[in-house]
């Protein structure tokens, strides 16, 4: 598949959800591939798995080190390794607010309980207290709230008849190594899946003033002005005449800058057919971490470059408060 998502995994000890994670990822079609495994614990042992399967290894322990720093340095490691999405993976350690905020909607964690239920330690006992007829887990966003982000998947698992802590760990494992992989494939996927790419193309150019979506040659298309009179700013190309792009064509401000754009940044811009020859660049969407906020100012310019200048007028006054 082309444009693999690029995930580094972040552990603490045995690994066991990294392990499924990696050779999920070597299956024909993964979403994903696993660029980087660290640990805060140079002794984990989930770090000579992912080296013995060729896969690049950082470790840093935690102890001794203020919090901040620790991050920065696995957020690097992260980076270096040229990583899209970060994954937990019993990762035992609580992130720094600007850590989370950083990768907000590319990390992920998976986490022992029916979310909301059993944030933090001690889940299957909490739950096996609490007389629960399930435990689980469940797959969520990070945010800087512990364990309090989206959740993007759950699978239930039976409590029994004199259950432990212990016995329910170690279903509920089991049930982790099946959704996690499955999570993560759903979620890095979308970022080529032209349904949501439109989707998001479509809640931004609506979102500016005096706009509405009007249908061109096929492609959904958005225009500025009145139903009668307005004109487009924005189509969306679903890999449109050969080019494997989903992509969205917005009005550059000159020929030139369309040339030194596609030139300069090939994977990020194309030259559309027909629309090209016009100052239509083609600003490329499936591609893993996409920036919407680049995607959004496009949109703006574009919109404004055909606006009626009362809602110009207006849309900039309302951007002073
Ligand atoms: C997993 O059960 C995971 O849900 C949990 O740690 C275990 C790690 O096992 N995570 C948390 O409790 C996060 N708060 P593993 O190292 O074998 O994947």
């Amino acid at each position: 598949m082309a444009n693999k998502a690029k995930v580094a995994i972040f552990i603490s000890g045995r690994g066991s959800n990294m392990a499924a994670l990696l050779y999920a990822s070597f299956l024909p079609g993964a979403a994903y591939e696993v660029v980087l495994v660290a640990a805060n614990d140079p002794e984990a042992e989930g770090l000579a798995l992912a080296s013995g399967e060729g896969i690049s290894t950082f470790a840093l322990s935690h102890k001794g080190m203020p919090r901040e720093q620790h991050d920065e340095a696995m957020e690097q490691a992260a980076r270096d390794a040229g990583a899209d999405y970060i994954v937990l993976a019993g990762y035992m350690r609580i992130l720094t607010d600007g850590f989370a905020t950083r990768w907000e909607g590319r990390m992920l964690n998976i986490h022992p309980s029916l979310l909301p239920k059993y944030p933090g330690l001690d889940t299957h006992q909490r739950a096996i207290d609490a007389g629960d007829s399930h435990g689980g887990v469940s797959v969520h966003l990070v945010t800087p709230e512990l364990d309090a982000g989206q959740v993007l998947g759950q699978m239930k698992v039976s409590i029994r008849e004199s259950e432990t802590a212990d016995t329910l760990a170690e279903r509920v494992r089991f049930a982790e190594h099946q959704l996690y992989p499955r999570v993560v494939s759903e979620y890095v996927g979308r970022e080529n899946d032209p349904d949501f790419l439109l989707g998001k193309v479509r809640e931004l150019a609506l979102a500016l003033p005096q706009t509405h979506e009007r249908e061109s040659h096929g492609s959904p298309g958005w225009r500025a002005g009145s139903e009668k009179s307005g004109k487009y700013f924005a189509y969306f190309n679903d890999q449109h005449h050969g080019t494997e792009h989903v992509a969205v064509l917005v009005k550059t401000g000159s020929m030139d800058e369309l040339l030194d754009l596609v030139e300069a940044q090939p994977q990020a811009y194309f030259k559309p057919a027909y629309y090209g020859a016009s100052g239509w660049i083609g600003v490329i969407l499936n591609r893993p971490g996409l920036d919407w906020d680049h995607v959004a100012d496009w949109l703006e310019r574009s919109w404004r470059s055909v606006a009626p200048k009362s809602a110009a007028k207006l849309h900039d006054a309302a951007d002073q408060f």
